[in-house]
């Protein structure tokens, strides 16, 4: 896959093994076309591929991580319209990316912006942030994941409460509730977020990319079934030189360098 793509939507680059993705539609808050979620695919399915990569992350501006959906977009379409256009399946796309995906956002992540963040595996919080599924407020549900996934970090009550009455969870409440892993001071959110991020892309990459299927079996398993899936993935790791050098290094008290083998 070509790096040297032109973005229209997006800004990308790499910083200490960290794939930045940056939505950049500052005037619709991010809004999320069609034309940015291709963009937002290609790219994380670029660093995905890309062996300088450990981490990715996928970032808006102050104001906005997105609003939403572009409903400027959607606002005439039809079912079959919606049926044939790939917008909800870049979602599906993102749960295929391999390497850990993290979420840093500020200001409005809201509708389709919402289910893009908790579609990443992590989320760093800027105080500012708002998260909320207000669809309900423009005649529809939320569609790429919003019920399912706000239901499952939060529980059915305020879930529900979010789906039904356009409730906006602050960046506390987020954090109080499970939705993001920490919040960070606005003026840091993405130095902290990068931070966080490259900390994760330091670590053994074979055992993130099983660790990451590991925690995401719990999701879609039985107790049962995914301590078994867990167990195998475990043993596969003891065939990789990885394995044999963490544990070397740890008993020679030295730092590991991992090879991703
Ligand atoms: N789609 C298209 N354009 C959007 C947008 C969206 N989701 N959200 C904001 N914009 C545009 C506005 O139309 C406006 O453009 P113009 O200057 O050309 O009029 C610009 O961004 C700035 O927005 P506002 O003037 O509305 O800014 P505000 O500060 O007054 O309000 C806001 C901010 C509360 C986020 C408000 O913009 C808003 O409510 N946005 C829509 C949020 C929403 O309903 N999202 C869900 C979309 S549906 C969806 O996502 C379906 C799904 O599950 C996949």
């Amino acid at each position: 896959m070509s790096n040297d793509k032109v973005f229209e939507n997006i800004l990308v680059r790499k910083d200490d093994g960290v794939g930045i993705v940056q939505l950049n539609r500052p005037k619709a808050l991010n809004a999320l076309n069609k034309e940015t979620m291709g963009e937002v695919i290609f790219a994380l399915e670029m660093f995905d591929a890309d062996d300088e990569v450990g981490c990715i992350l996928l970032t808006g501006n102050e104001r906005a991580f997105a609003a939403g959906a572009d409903i400027k977009q959607m606002a005439t379409a039809t079912p079959v319209d919606m049926l044939n256009n790939p917008f909800i399946d870049y979602w599906d796309r993102l749960r295929r990316i391999v390497k850990p995906v993290v979420a840093a956002v500020s200001g409005y992540a809201l509708g389709g912006g919402c289910e893009l963040a908790m579609a990443c595996d992590m989320i760093i919080a800027s105080e500012t942030a708002k998260f909320g599924q207000p669809e309900i407020n423009i005649g529809v549900i939320p569609g790429a994941g919003g019920t399912q996934r706000m239901a499952r970090a939060v529980g059915k009550a305020l879930a529900m409460e979010i789906v039904l009455n356009g409730r906006f969870l602050s960046a506390d409440e987020a954090l109080l509730h499970g939705l993001v892993n920490r919040v960070v001071p606005a003026e840091l959110y993405l130095e902290e977020a990068i931070k966080f991020a490259a900390e994760i892309a330091a670590r053994a990459p074979v055992a993130l990319r099983l660790g990451k299927e590991a925690v995401n079996a719990a999701y879609e398993t039985s107790l049962q079934a995914g301590l078994a899936l867990e167990r195998r993935l475990f043993y596969m790791l003891f065939a990789t030189d990885d394995q044999r050098e963490g544990m070397d290094a740890f008993i020679n008290k030295r730092p590991a360098e991992w090879k991703g083998q």
